[in-house]
């Protein structure tokens, strides 16, 4: 799995309006910049809403920092009204875009089968799917875990394995976010010994769909991330970076996790 460089990942959601995003960048963009450029062991991706992209990329393209969606369409074009297709935001200067976030899973009825289509849709327009699984409390406490993530995943690597087989032109990487549901803005955070396992599955998971995939495969953690707690996850194996929500808004704190020494 690549560990390295982490990728530190702001899920802005939708906290953050088109100006306060334009302030963030604005203000902060250089002091960012610097970070990524003095420490190539790390990439810091920025992830505004789809309209704040524009004011976002404007202020960044020159620099060292990335930007990503948070979602995009499961369809190449076509009368889709108010959707979001791969080659706009390829074009708008994502590098990334998150998909099956447990939100858009939840309140949009994403399934596994659609999040699979937005992976193939990003795939060809070359932007690193950031895919997000996790089990929800319930399933936690019936021991389900396993058995969805199982779900969730396999899909999304048929999709990445099918593509390199066929020799198509593809991102070098694909992310996994191991996002607990229960964990998501709750300040719950899973203790090492349970994100051990559940990362030691998962990669065992992928390696179990294709060997190959380890050498393109990076993962990461997502759920109540803050400064506190940030170095001891990213020193559990397999883990190469972090998808922060909340702590993403308050850039002192982001800041702060970006510069832990891990
Ligand atoms: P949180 O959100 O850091 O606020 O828990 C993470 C996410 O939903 O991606």
């Amino acid at each position: 799995m690549i560990k390295k460089p982490f990728l530190f990942v702001a899920n802005w959601k939708m906290n953050m309006p088109l100006k306060a995003a334009r302030a963030f960048v604005v203000d902060n963009c250089a002091q960012l910049h610097k970070i990524a450029q003095a420490d190539a062991s790390k990439t810091i991706v920025l992830c505004p809403s789809f309209v704040s992209l524009g004011v976002v990329y404007a202020t960044i393209s020159s620099t060292a920092i990335k930007m990503g969606a948070q979602d995009c369409s499961p369809h190449e074009s076509g009368a889709y009204t108010g959707e979001v297709d791969a080659l706009s935001l390829r074009q708008a200067g994502c590098s990334y875009a998150i998909v099956g976030h447990s939100e858009r899973r939840a309140y949009f009825g994403e399934t596994d089968e659609v999040v699979a289509k937005k992976v193939e849709q990003l795939l060809d327009c070359s932007i690193e799917p950031i895919v997000c699984i996790g089990e929800t409390q319930h399933e936690y406490e019936n021991k389900q875990t396993f058995e969805l993530l199982a779900r969730q995943l396999r899909p999304v690597l048929h999709v990445w394995v099918s593509k390199m087989s066929s020799g198509e032109a593809i991102p070098d990487y694909m992310t996994i976010a191991y996002e607990p549901v229960w964990s998501i803005g709750t300040g719950l955070v899973p203790d090492a010994h349970y994100l051990t396992q559940v990362f030691d599955w998962i990669v065992n998971e992928c390696e179990r769909s294709a060997p190959e995939l380890s050498k393109h495969v990076r993962l990461l953690y997502g759920g109540s991330v803050s400064e506190h707690n940030a170095s001891e996850i990213l020193r559990i194996p397999f883990v190469g970076g972090l998808l922060i929500g909340g702590a993403s808004l308050d850039f002192q704190k982001f800041q702060n996790i970006v510069l832990l020494k891990v």
